[in-house]
């Protein structure tokens, strides 16, 4: 099929994994609106920009608008913005707690909930949320990181329930579970260490996400699927 038409919203989009998304999708043809707290201004024409906090209703609702008012529809949502919290359980404050749980959380539902009203308008839509392998579901004593748990762990769990829920609608929601991934989320003098995390003994590369993602998007019997790419860390231990 044909992408020229095609209309994607990613979230978390000024740097790393979200902003290599963007770059994708638009060589691919699509049209994109991107969202971010701080994002550049750009004068391609086929990017909006929307820059705001995506765990705010009104945020989420405003990249809505600005995609049907540029582009006239929604096709494919990316839930790429999140944020990365590791230490000992007891060690959270109440307001860390509160914020993770408003990008993570917030920053998947409100966005979501609008994205599938139009798509159930249309009958066809894609959503992807990006999720984490290690964290979510492999737990590592080396790297504890309770409020990733809670929160990736939640958007594994509604991608499947969504996908139930909508398959007969014409929407599918899959999820990319990464391992560790070079971004700007983690450190340089980390890289070593995070390596180790993977039976592969190296961290990903944002290429390697965005792979997945544009499978995903092609994928058209795939739903409720978690696509792994984490250097063999969820097959086990090692
Ligand atoms: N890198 C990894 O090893 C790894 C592993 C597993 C999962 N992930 C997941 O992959 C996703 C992307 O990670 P990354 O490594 O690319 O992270 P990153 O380099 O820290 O980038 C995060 C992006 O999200 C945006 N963002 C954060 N909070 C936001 C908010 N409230 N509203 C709108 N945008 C927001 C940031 O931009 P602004 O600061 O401008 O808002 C930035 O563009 C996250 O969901 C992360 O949990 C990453």
């Amino acid at each position: 099929m044909s992408t020229v038409e095609k209309v994607a919203i990613v979230t978390g989009a000024s740097q790393g994994i979200g902003a290599g998304i963007v770059r994708q999708f638009l060589a691919k043809g699509y049209r994109v609106v991107a969202c971010s707290r701080n994002v550049a201004t750009s004068s391609q024409l086929n990017l909006v920009e929307v820059t705001g906090d995506i765990s705010q209703p009104e945020i989420a609702s405003l990249v809505i608008e600005r995609a049907k008012e540029h582009f006239g529809r929604v096709d494919t949502l990316i839930n790429n913005a999140g944020a990365f919290l590791p230490k000992p359980f007891t060690e959270y404050t109440g307001s860390e707690f509160t914020a993770l749980l408003q990008v993570n959380l917030g920053g998947f539902f409100h966005i979501s909930q609008k994205a599938i009203t139009e798509m159930l308008r249309r009958g066809s839509g894609h959503i992807v949320n990006i999720t984490s392998s290690l964290l979510a579901e492999q737990p590592l004593k080396a790297l504890p990181a309770a409020l990733t748990a809670i929160t990736k762990g939640g958007i594994n769990t509604v991608t499947r329930s969504l996908a139930i829920e909508y398959a007969d609608k014409g929407i599918r929601v899959n999820a990319v579970a990464p391992g560790a991934i070079r971004t700007p989320m983690h450190a340089i003098n980390t890289h070593g260490f995070l390596a180790t995390m993977h039976p592969m003994g190296r961290i990903g590369e944002i290429q390697e996400i965005v792979d997945a993602v544009l499978y995903l998007e092609d994928a058209a019997f795939v739903t409720g699927e978690i696509l792994h790419v984490d250097g063999g860390a969820n097959a086990g231990h090692w």
